[in-house]
């Protein structure tokens, strides 16, 4: 079949490719260890669970306003005042089907074809290819492993050219799991500032999973030229175990909002009807205690994965502090050796895969993210799970000859 230039030019997810690769290996009774899937190894807390039950059991089971209906949309516009110092009322916010559809829409709505999109590397692999879908060129910025993978404000200045539309901020960061200072990003939004035409997509989905001594603080609220240029970008997957419920939000000037509902209005509509009453029920600050719980664990595996992949020689790796990922360079504990069955490694690609026959240990590449010395492993997996993976990965690199 003859596929659009616009749908042949996308490169599949490699996040979800390694999840669906190491799910299908398990389903065949291999015994894989995965470090792939970025989805929090908890379920969904009683109370938002209950809350559309109910709705679902009194039949609110008919389309709704395709931003959301007006309490869900209340909800986000309070959490994002009380919680982060916004000052934005329902009218500010959509709610789209996930974080990805969240972005997605923005990106559709804010990009012309040739306005370009300034992308600190490494970076989440949709960024690129959604941009691009929107007709819109990539310029990425690139982050040293040396400085946690940030940018600095001097990068950024250089980078900006006339068409720079866009600019991605996300920390903490998939896939590198580490975050700016405040100071850093303040110092960042001094410089975007300067730059009336630059757009600042703030994407915030990992806010609540912090494990540093550095705050959480939203970009938009940073300077007071901000609020008006910044699009911000949250969403229930990460932080109340809820991936597969698909809710994301953006929070943004009304009139983005109003381009992004008559877009949405002609492609998904609004998210699912009975979804919507659950959503002021998670962002309640009821469910804070059930999110810390998550947090600390989070935190004490960050610490342990850390420990352990510093320990194999070669490998640099930056503390994790936001997120739930670490994102080691492995570079030069692998690239040039042979692996068993006599196969060069010279890749990251080709370290995963390896690694994955091997092994039995799935973790992703970093090329789709920007980052081709580095994989990305997640540690929303039991501690059992870490060590074992570990232990294969120590004995693999130590058998590569
Ligand atoms: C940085 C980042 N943004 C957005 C998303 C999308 O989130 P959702 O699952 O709500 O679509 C993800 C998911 O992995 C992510 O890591």
């Amino acid at each position: 079949m003859q596929l659009s230039e616009r749908v042949k030019a996308i490169k599949p997810s490699s996040t979800l490719a390694v999840t669906a690769k190491s799910k299908a290996m398990k389903a065949a009774g291999i015994d894989v260890i995965g470090f792939g899937a970025g989805e929090p190894d908890y379920d969904t807390p009683k109370p938002i669970k209950a809350a559309a039950a109910k709705a679902l059991e009194e039949g609110k089971t008919k389309y709704e306003a395709t931003a959301g209906s007006v309490e869900a949309r209340a909800a986000v516009a309070k959490y994002m005042n009380t919680r982060h110092g916004f000052n934005v009322t329902g009218d500010n916010v959509i709610i789209s089907v996930g974080g990805k559809h969240s972005l997605y829409v923005a990106f559709m709505s804010l990009m012309n074809p040739g306005d370009e999109l300034l992308l600190p590397a490494p970076y989440w692999v949709s960024y690129p290819e959604q941009a691009k879908l929107a007709g819109g060129t990539v310029k990425e910025i690139p982050g040293s492993v040396d400085n946690d993978f940030k940018i600095t404000p001097a990068q950024l200045e250089k980078a900006i050219g006339p068409k720079s539309r866009v600019l991605v901020i996300n920390s903490p960061s998939n896939p590198t799991g580490t975050m700016y200072s405040p100071a850093e990003l303040k110092a960042l939004a001094e410089v975007v500032a300067k730059h009336p035409n630059l757009l600042v997509f703030a994407d915030d989905i990992y806010e609540r999973l912090v494990y540093g001594s550095d705050k959480f603080v939203s970009f938009s609220t940073l300077h007071p030229a901000l609020a008006e240029r910044t699009v911000t970008f949250n969403c229930l997957s990460k932080t109340y175990a809820m991936t597969g419920w698909r809710v994301g939000f953006t929070i943004g000037p009304k009139d983005l909002i109003k381009a992004m509902d008559a877009l949405q209005g002609q492609m998904t509509s609004n998210i699912t009807s009975f979804v919507l009453p659950a959503v002021a029920v998670a962002l309640d600050p009821a469910q804070d205690a059930a999110v810390e719980t998550m947090r600390v664990e989070f935190d004490k595996r960050g610490k342990h994965i850390h420990q352990r992949l510093l320990a194999i020689p070669g490998v640099k790796c930056p503390k994790p502090t936001g997120a739930f990922y670490v994102f080691p360079d492995v570079s030069k504990a692998v690239f040039g050796k042979t692996d068993p069955a006599g196969k060069r490694i010279t890749t990251a690609a080709g370290f995963a895969e390896s690694l994955l026959e091997h092994a039995k240990v799935a973790v992703v590449p970093g090329e789709d993210f920007g980052g081709p010395n580095h994989v990305r492993l997640s540690f929303a997996t039991g501690m059992k799970n870490i060590d074992s993976g570990l232990d294969r990965i120590e004995a693999y690199v130590k058998a590569l000859k």
